[in-house]
């Protein structure tokens, strides 16, 4: 059977939403494809909702897009075709993982006096047992460990909770703040996650979609946009559903524009070509946080007007910007820069074995007024000019959170296998 453009082999499972078919010689690929059905109250409330396959398919596709570009591991591979996504086979792990930022629904009445829109920071998490059955119950991180699931080779454990528990979190952060560029909150998110068979890996797995968060523009709860419209209808009409569909479009259309292209840049000023290689190494690391990066020859010492003129070229694009001085012996540059610049200035001198100690007192001790900051390593100079692009531009800011978390996850998984391996 071929399924938009792709020969399928056999149905892996299928699910109330969605089914999951093999990729006959790409085995440890599969093709997801969306239904056009919507449920909700583990399946008691379901309607068949013409569309809903093809919406639900580019609000998943547009949302892993931009976790995978951040960093974020997933299992997304790409998009197919209406309603097709292919992705990485997980074997599933049964836990819901829940993260909120304001109480509302279902925390409201499991946890009485706590009155909807209280806010949670650090978010709050919960985990739910996936069993329809039971309607999902909630679990502790301990029930979690003591029910000894398995997902591919791995045991769930402790490590593999705390993985998943930050990971959780991070993903979060990082569709809040997509979300709060087009002016709408994320009040909460349920994620779900798998083991890959081929990596052993834990990956962000199933879909992210109007069915997985609440969503109020404007933090306005009354101009909800999500599943919940469809939960609170009394009555299902074919006009509410409608409404609810219309919803799910507006959606659809507006996480196309959550991953903008940067409105930010680094512009590298050498006093000479040659720390060439110095700056290129600036620019790679600015590129691994998705920040465009020029590099430009000039002297404060030697071409003093010239660099002023630069300069004023840069501020009057009107780009957000953060300038890297990049000067040997007495950097001029940095100073003279942000003497001049209202945009911050990193100075970043290459550092040299016979002089380099007295040297960089000529990028730390500043005349009055000037506050250019200093590192010593091209990568902490494009980390120091990420975070600041970072405060405006959410995408850059994901690329730098992921960066933390894959950090952390290194580190856990590298203490898991030492302990193994004893
Ligand atoms: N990458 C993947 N590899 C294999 N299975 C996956 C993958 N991503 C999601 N699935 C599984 O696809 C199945 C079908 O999804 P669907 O959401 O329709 O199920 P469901 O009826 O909602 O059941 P559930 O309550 O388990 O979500 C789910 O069991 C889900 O865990
Ligand atoms: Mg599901």
């Amino acid at each position: 059977m071929e399924i938009e453009g792709v020969k399928v082999g056999d149905k892996v499972i299928e699910g109330k939403t969605k089914v999951v078919y093999e990729i006959p010689g790409t085995p440890h690929h599969v093709l997801l494809q969306s239904k056009d059905r919507i449920t909700a109250g583990d399946g008691e409330r379901a309607h068949e909702m013409i569309g809903k396959a093809e919406i639900s398919t580019a609000t998943t596709c547009a949302i892993f897009e931009l976790l995978n570009s951040a960093g974020i591991k997933t299992h997304f591979i790409k998009r197919q075709g209406k309603t097709t996504m292919v992705t990485h086979q997980c074997d599933m792990i049964p836990i819901e993982w829940v993260t909120r930022r304001v109480a509302t629904g279902s925390f409201l009445k499991r946890n009485p006096g706590v009155k909807e829109g209280y806010r949670f920071s650090p978010p709050k998490q919960e985990t739910f047992f996936k069993d329809d059955e039971n309607h999902d119950p909630q679990w502790s991180y301990e029930q979690c460990i003591e029910a000894k699931l398995t997902a591919g080779t791995r045991l769930i454990g402790q490590c593999e909770i705390d993985i998943m528990s930050r990971t959780t979190v991070t993903v979060f952060e990082v569709l809040e703040k997509a979300w709060a560029s087009l002016d709408c909150s994320l009040i909460d998110m349920k994620i779900e996650f798998g083991v890959s068979p081929e990596t052993g890996e834990i990956l962000l797995a199933d879909v992210i979609d109007s069915d997985s968060w609440r969503l109020w523009p404007a933090g306005d709860r009354r101009l909800m946009k999500d599943k919940q419209v469809y939960r609170e209808l009394k009555v299902v009409t074919a006009e509410a559903l409608d409404t609810v569909k219309r919803n799910f479009e507006w959606v659809a259309d507006r996480v196309s524009q959550l991953s903008p292209k940067p409105h930010a840049r680094a512009v590298v000023f050498m006093g000479s070509p040659t720390d060439m290689a110095h700056c290129e190494k600036i620019r790679s690391a600015c590129k691994t946080f998705g920040v465009p990066c020029e590099l430009r020859v000039s002297s404060a010492h030697k071409a003093s007007q010239e660099t002023l003129n630069i300069l004023a070229q840069y501020e009057g694009e009107g780009i957000p910007t953060v300038f890297i001085a990049v000067a040997g012996r007495s950097n001029g540059l940095g100073p003279v820069l942000s003497g001049n610049a209202t945009w911050p200035v990193i100075n970043c001198p290459p550092i040299t074995a016979d002089w380099g100690a007295e040297d960089i007192w000529s990028s730390l001790r500043l005349p009055s007024g000037l506050g250019c900051t200093t590192v010593t390593s091209p990568d902490a100079a494009a980390l120091a000019a990420a975070q600041i692009l970072g405060l405006h531009d959410h995408v850059i800011w994901s690329k730098l959170r992921s960066k933390q978390l894959n950090t952390w996850i290194g580190l856990k998984e590298a203490d898991k296998k030492t302990r193994d391996d004893k």
